[in-house]
């Protein structure tokens, strides 16, 4: 099956509308030029190889196709020595769970377990207290003048969520989290190679403080996650160094997972009720209505804006052939906005029944999705009940990222 050239002048608007979303209006705003993209074609040639989906009809086929895979070991091994996809950080994901295709994949998952809800209630219980600690540690500083929600609030939740169910000492916070930060590079849609190297630098410390953990786990086991896949795993494979690294994969990628990706909900959420004043009250008065909310805010502006997949044999996907192996890329925050499937798409609206892939779709639907939700349920349940109305001090920054958005500071003041 021969692959479709693509015209050098089509190429060019490729190249320099994926450079616009590298900058700061374009992070700021990725909306208008993912229309550009939609002009392009439901399905279009990206200008690096593979191909960029903007409908959300053929993203939410994709994840939920068992013909469509993960880019795993195989398939970066097949990329060459010297592409990112054989930096030390990308060989280190393909063994995670994310990089997994059946049957490892149903293994695997089916040995993480999953959120079930007594963890739920547990966690929320941690989550409460938190929330109510961060919640005042705001309204002290927004007494003397702005704060910025994000480093206070977003930023601290979710490792406080994490780090307790996986048992880690909140000493270890901070490290982690930046850690995680630098790791992401390695997942992004096109990382630099001072990305890459910065991501192949915290992979390999986080391989230190992971494997460390297994072993303490495995010396003296506790009522954790981590003790628990230790059992699991040491049922599933006889040999224990290959038993500590399956428990290892697990609890390195839960970890990178759950961090960055709910702090850009946790502050995309507080941004989009600041910036709709009328619904701080409303949501105080109807905390019924947060969930909607929380779910508007998941499909305006999710923390993934891109999923990727590769082909498991030759197809066409619209009316463009695609190849065996070749990647295609979910372009899911354009797809949020198709207005094929949500009618007047860039307008929040809380009380719409969104339908979202911000938790992808599929066998690889995200493990995290019920801690998520959770903690984004109890994050703005507290702040519309506890503080009085926010309002915006300046526009906010994001980093120059494609596929995980991060909100760099989230300013905000007493109204
Ligand atoms: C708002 C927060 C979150 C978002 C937007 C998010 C998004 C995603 C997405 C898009 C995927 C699928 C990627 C793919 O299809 O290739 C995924 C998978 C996953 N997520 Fe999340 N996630 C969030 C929070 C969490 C949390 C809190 C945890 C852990 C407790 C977690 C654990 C996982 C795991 C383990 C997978 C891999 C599942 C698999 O491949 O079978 N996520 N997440």
């Amino acid at each position: 099956m021969g692959v479709t050239t693509v015209p050098s002048s089509d190429r060019r608007a490729a190249v320099s509308l994926f450079s616009r979303l590298r900058t700061a209006q374009g992070q700021a705003d990725p909306f208008p030029v993912y229309e550009q993209l939609r002009a392009r074609g439901d399905v279009s040639r990206a200008p690096w190889g593979g191909l960029l989906v903007t409908s959300f009809d053929l993203c939410d086929r994709i994840v939920r196709g068992r013909e469509w895979l993960e880019p795993d070991k195989r398939w970066r091994e097949q990329q060459g020595p010297g592409t990112r996809w054989n930096a030390p950080s990308s060989r280190e994901m393909s063994s995670t769970l994310p990089a997994l295709n059946p049957p490892d994949h149903t293994r695997v998952r089916r040995a993480a377990g999953a959120f079930d809800r007594a963890t739920i209630e547990r966690l929320g219980r941690t989550v409460s207290r938190v929330t109510d600690g961060l919640l005042d540690s705001l309204t002290e500083r927004l007494r003397s003048g702005e704060a910025d929600f994000a480093a206070l609030v977003s930023e601290e939740l979710p490792i406080a969520a994490i780090g307790d169910w996986l048992g880690l000492p909140a000493a270890d916070f901070p490290r982690l989290r930046e850690l995680t930060h630098d790791q992401v590079f390695t997942q992004e849609l096109l990382p630099s190679a001072s990305q890459l190297a910065l991501s192949d630098a915290a992979t390999a410390e986080l391989r230190v403080y992971f494997m460390n953990l297994v072993r303490e786990r495995r010396a003296s086991p506790g009522d954790d996650p981590v003790s628990r896949w230790i059992t699991t795993w040491d049922a599933m494979e006889p040999d224990r160094d290959k038993a500590d690294e399956g428990v290892y994969f697990l609890a390195l990628f839960v970890l990178l997972a759950a961090l960055e990706t709910t702090s850009t909900m946790l502050t995309t959420t507080a941004l989009m009720l600041v910036e709709r004043p009328e619904w701080w009250e409303r949501l105080a008065a109807r905390p019924e209505l947060v969930p909607g909310f929380v779910e508007e805010t998941l499909r305006y502006d999710a923390p993934t804006h891109v999923i990727s997949r590769v082909a498991s044999d030759d197809r066409t996907l619209g009316d463009v052939e695609v190849r065996k192996d070749e990647m295609v890329h979910l372009m899911v925050g354009a797809a949020h906005r198709d207005p094929a499937r949500h009618a007047d798409p860039d307008r929040f609206d809380p009380l719409r029944t969104p339908g979202h892939l911000a938790f992808s779709g599929g066998i690889h639907y995200c493990l995290g999705a019920p801690l998520a939700r959770m903690e984004a349920h109890v994050m703005l349940r507290g702040l519309v009940a506890r503080l009085p109305r926010l309002t915006l001090v300046r526009r906010p920054s994001w980093a120059p990222r494609v596929a995980f958005r991060r909100i760099q500071n989230l300013d905000v003041a007493l109204a």
